[in-house]
């Protein structure tokens, strides 16, 4: 007979930078941020020190008014309002290494007002989480954790805003784990976030913390939950637990608790055990499976032999535990991927020989990793933002181009397979009521062909750089308070096809080179620049006559460029400029909802198989007798 529990899997769940109470020297790093604290505090039970994070910039802070279900003493969170922009992360400094990130995310009735948020988050660039639609109205609280490794110095973890409710987070951990744990042999995990769908331990009586089984520091602190929840009343199941120590569960690469090795869920003989976990359709999953033969008598091989099945494709056929781990009371871990085709992955013991057993287990989703924004255009832009204080509505945090559905407002990115990078190739800030002076940032951004700053607030002078920046297609600087004269450089733009320098304070004789733009078919417009003189304005020496005739080089450029055929590069280079996206003025900006596969459906029958039961109690309980 068949015993199946469909576990349907809950997702619990400004840039900031700031100090953080550091790893312990020798130790593996670990941070605990209190979101929205603003004190350090010390958890009871275990001494973790947790960090306030008001050392970070960016949204505001409001009561947790559900227990944490990690650290009791925490009780604020923190919320990104829309006009904190659509972007806001979290970017901790750790040292390069293997992390555990954990989030519990929580919402109330300050933050939220009773909304249902939706929102996604992002692990260094990468799309990892979504909230849909499904939130109750009453007070959630979720949990959720991926494992990753780190290589930049920092980890990234971004907020994105889907435009319904506020994305809201109670606490998040970076805890390092050992460097190749969870390694998946063949196919390397550096270029993967591995996202836990599920970590079981199999009969335990309660679900708990690796920390308080007294697990090795280096483990992450992972959160084990029971499978005792899911069992029907008057099932078949039952369940082996024993006292006696385990050897193997603490060699590196393999750093578990002994603990989970110490119960185990069993069958009565020759039935099958199986665990079915909603998933997400033809994506890749790690799965990883813990034994160790503990029912007493069972010391030698062939006592208990079974199948292990995904989706009813042997996985680990004839899986004898004590032979394979070499003794009764080993620990014995097997991992491999496999590719789930359809919502649904059932993971089956079969029997051969007696029962079956199963200790614990852990599944993953393998998702791989997002590109980068390359270095030099992430600096220029971030060096942008602080020279025209881009107002924090435009949500300018983390990286410019990824996850490649949430760029920066007004950013456009194209992505350079032979580069292994995403570059800036336009931005439109038009009409945002951006002040400042134009920088040489814009400079490093190489592939930039549209940048449209038209309708803004700019002072002082078009800096020389400008002529350098080899890919731009359009400049659009018009209607700003830009005055000196116009760079003879820009002249020197070998694809430039639009220049809009109208309606500015420029003065000046227009340089030879940039008048001559307009034969080589660009559209170039100086108009309303009273100051301007020089190529078909009219003489330097009646300055007045530009200001009255102000004269649009455009029109007459239009025509000679269809002439000359040129008309259609033009448009395709235009194109760009098109793609780029435009911001509505002044409101805050809110994208639209991606449609994301991994879509998390937040119903409250999901929390139950976690969390239904008051937070798992801290103490030891006392050891039951082996069945
Ligand atoms: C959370 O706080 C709000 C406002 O203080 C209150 O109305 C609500 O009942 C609280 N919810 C819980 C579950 O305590
Ligand atoms: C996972 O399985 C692969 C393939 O069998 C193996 O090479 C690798 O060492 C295993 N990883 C760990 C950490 O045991
Ligand atoms: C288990 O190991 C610990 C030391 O790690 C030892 O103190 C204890 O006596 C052992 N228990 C049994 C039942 O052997
Ligand atoms: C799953 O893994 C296989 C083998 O490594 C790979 O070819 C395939 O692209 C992966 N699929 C997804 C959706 O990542
Ligand atoms: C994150 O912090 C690191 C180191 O503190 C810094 O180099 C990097 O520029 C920051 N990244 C962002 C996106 O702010
Ligand atoms: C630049 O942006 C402004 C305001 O968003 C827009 O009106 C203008 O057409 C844009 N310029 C170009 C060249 O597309
Ligand atoms: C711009 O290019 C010219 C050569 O075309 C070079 O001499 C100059 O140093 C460059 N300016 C900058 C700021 O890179
Ligand atoms: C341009 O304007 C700034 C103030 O906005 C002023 O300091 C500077 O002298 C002006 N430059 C010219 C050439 O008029």
């Amino acid at each position: 007979m068949d015993l199946a529990f469909v576990v349907i899997v809950a997702i619990l769940c400004g840039a900031f930078g700031g100090p953080l109470a550091a790893a312990q020297s020798g130790g593996p790093f670990a941070a605990r941020i209190a979101c929205g604290a603003t004190a350090d505090s010390v958890e009871p039970e275990t001494g973790f020190v947790w960090s306030k994070d008001t050392g970070y910039t960016g949204g505001s802070a409001a009561p947790l008014n559900v227990t944490s279900r990690i650290a009791p003493q925490l009780n604020t969170l923190r919320y990104f309002e829309i006009s904190d922009g659509p972007e806001n992360c979290y970017n901790i400094t750790v040292p390069s290494g293997h992390y555990l990130t954990r989030f519990f995310f929580s919402y109330g009735e300050k933050d939220n007002q009773g909304r249902e948020p939706f929102f996604e988050v992002s692990l260094e660039g990468t799309l990892v989480y979504t909230f849909s639609q499904g939130w109750s109205a009453t007070i959630d609280n979720e949990y959720a954790d991926s494992l990753l490794h780190v290589t930049d110095g920092a980890a990234t973890v971004c907020f994105h805003n889907a435009g319904h409710g506020n994305p809201a987070i109670a606490s998040l951990e970076i805890l390092q784990l050992y460097v190749d744990a969870y390694n998946m042999g063949a196919s390397s995990n550096l270029n993967v976030v591995m996202r836990t769908i599920k970590r079981v331990t199999a009969g335990a009586a309660q679900s708990g913390y690796g920390a308080r089984m007294h697990a090795d520091v280096w483990g992450g602190d992972r959160y084990w939950a029971t499978d005792q929840t899911l069992f029907a009343p008057g099932s078949l199941l039952e369940v082996l637990r024993t006292i006696r120590n385990i050897t193997n569960y603490g060699n590196p690469p393999n750093i578990y608790p002994e603990k989970i090795y110490q119960s185990a869920t069993t069958t009565s003989p020759m039935n099958k055990l199986s665990y079915t976990i909603a998933v997400q359709p033809q994506s890749n999953y790690s799965i990883w499976l813990h034994f160790a033969e503990i029912e007493e008598g069972f010391t030698f091989p062939g006592m208990r032999v079974f199948d292990v099945l995904a989706n009813g494709i042997p996985i680990f056929p004839d899986v004898d535990i004590v032979a394979m781990a070499g003794a009764p009371f080993k620990a014995l871990i097997l991992n491999t991927t496999v590719m789930a085709e359809s919502n649904r992955l059932t993971i089956t013991f079969q029997p051969k020989i007696g029962s079956v057993a199963v200790n614990a287990f852990e599944i993953f989703q393998i998702i791989p990793r997002q590109y980068a924004t390359v270095n030099e255009n992430v600096w220029a832009l971030q060096g942008v933002k602080e020279n025209l204080q881009l107002p924090s509505r435009l949500g300018w945090n983390g990286d410019p181009c990824v996850p490649p559905v949430h760029p920066w407002n007004g950013v456009t990115c194209t992505f350079d397979p032979a580069a292994g990078g995403w570059f800036v190739s336009a931005v439109n800030l038009g009409e945002q009521g951006v002040r400042g002076v134009l920088s040489d940032n814009w400079l490093a951004l190489q592939q930039l062909q549209s940048l449209n700053l038209s309708n803004n607030l700019l002072v002082g002078a078009i800096p020389t750089s400008f002529g350098n920046m080899t890919s731009l297609a359009t400049l659009d600087l018009s209607r700003n308070r830009l005055n000196g004269s116009i760079p003879s450089s820009l002249g020197q733009l070998p694809n430039i096809k639009q220049l809009l320098l109208n309606d500015n304070q420029l003065t000046g004789e227009v340089p030879a080179k940039v008048g001559a733009l307009s034969i080589r078919g660009a559209i170039v417009n100086l108009a309303n620049n009273p100051g301007l003189c020089g190529v078909g304005i009219g003489p330097c020496s009646k300055m007045s006559v530009g200001e009255k005739f102000g004269l649009y080089i455009s029109l007459a450029i239009g025509l000679s460029c269809m002439a000359a055929g040129a008309f259609y590069c033009w448009k395709k280079k235009i194109a760009i400029t098109r793609g780029a996206q435009r911001l509505p003025r002044d409101a805050p900006y809110a994208k639209a909802r991606t449609t994301f596969v991994r879509d998390v459906q937040m119903a409250r029958t999901t929390l139950s198989n976690h969390f239904s039961r008051p937070a798992p109690s801290y103490h030891e309980v006392a050891p039951l007798n082996p069945h």
